[in-house]
C-alpha cells in the first residue's frame, strides 16, 4: 500500500506538504514524515507544537473514487485503529474523544487532521495527519493550550522504538483507509466504542459560538456525536466535546 516515503528533518507541516503533493498528481499510499514542523496545524485552527525529534508527525494521502462528503467517517476510522495501535503498545486506560482525540488519563496523547479535497461527486483524496507525543518534555510542550501527555509516561519509561512504531502506524491506518473504502464506517463503530469512556456522561458541545449541554449517547452509524438533550436526541457532525463540570 506504501507508494512512496519522505522523511524529512524539518517542514512546514506535513499536511499541509501532502495536499500540495496530492494537487500536484502524488500517487495514493505517498507518506511524510517530519522531524520538526514550523507549521504544524491542529483541529479547528490551531497550532500543533512540534518540536524537533521527540515526538511523530507524519501524513498519509489516499486516493477514493468517492465523493468528499463520503469520507466524513474515515476520521473515527482511523481514530480506532491508531487507539488499537497504542493499546497494542501497552498503554492501558485509553480513550476516544470525539470524533479523534486520543487522551490518556483525561490528557492528549495523540491528535488526527484529516484533509478532504475533491471534485463533489469524487474522486476525491484525503490527508491523514498525524501527531502522537513520544517523550517531549514539558519546556518544549509549554505552549500546548490544553493538557497533554506523552507516550513515553503513558508506558511508564517501557522503551519503544519509534521507527517500529510508525512502521506499525503506517501499515495499520492504511489498512483502515483502504478497508474505509470498500466498507465504509459500519466495520469501525465496535472498535471506536471500546474506547468511549464519555459514554453516558453529561457533556458539552462547543460548536463556534454555539455551546449545547446534554448527555452523551455515543456515536451513531454514520459516525456523528448523539447527544440526549432536553429537546430529545440530537446529532451532531462538527464541534468539540467537553466534560460537564471540568
Ligand atoms: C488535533 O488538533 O488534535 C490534530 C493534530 C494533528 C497534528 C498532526 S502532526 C502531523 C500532521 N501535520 C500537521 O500539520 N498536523 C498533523
Amino acid at each position: 500500500r506504501l507508494a512512496r516515503l519522505e522523511i524529512h528533518d524539518q517542514i512546514d507541516s506535513t499536511n499541509t506538504h501532502l495536499m500540495r503533493e496530492a494537487s500536484a498528481g502524488a500517487p495514493s499510499g505517498a507518506v511524510c514524515l517530519a522531524e520538526r514542523q514550523t507549521a504544524g496545524r491542529g483541529r479547528r485552527g490551531r497550532a500543533w507544537i512540534s518540536p524537533f525529534g521527540v515526538n511523530l508527525y507524519l501524513s498519509i494521502l489516499w486516493r477514493y473514487p468517492l465523493a468528499p462528503a463520503a469520507l466524513g467517517g474515515a476520521s473515527l476510522a482511523v481514530g480506532a485503529a491508531l487507539a488499537e495501535i497504542l493499546r497494542t503498545a501497552g498503554v492501558s486506560d485509553l480513550a476516544l474523544k470525539w470524533p479523534n482525540d486520543i487522551l490518556w488519563q483525561g490528557r492528549k496523547l495523540a491528535g488526527l487532521l484529516l484533509e478532504v479535497a475533491g471534485e463533489s461527486q469524487g474522486p476525491s483524496h484525503l490527508v491523514v495527519g498525524v501527531g502522537l507525543n513520544l517523550r517531549m518534555d514539558p519546556t518544549q510542550g509549554n505552549d500546548i493550550d490544553q493538557p497533554w501527555t506523552t507516550l513515553d509516561q503513558a508506558l511508564n519509561g517501557k522503551p519503544l522504538s519509534r521507527n517500529r512504531l510508525a512502521a506499525r502506524i503506517l501499515d495499520d491506518l492504511m489498512a483502515a483507509l483502504e478497508q474505509y473504502g470498500s466498507e465504509g464506517l459500519a466495520p469501525f463503530l465496535d472498535r471506536w466504542r471500546q474506547f468511549d469512556t464519555l459514554q453516558g456522561k453529561p457533556v458539552r458541545l462547543l460548536m463556534g459560538e454555539r455551546i449545547i449541554e446534554g448527555r452523551h449517547a455515543g456515536i451513531g452509524p454514520d459516525g456523528s456525536l448523539q447527544l440526549d438533550t432536553p429537546d430529545g436526541r440530537r446529532s451532531f457532525q462538527t464541534g468539540e466535546v467537553s466534560l460537564r463540570g471540568s
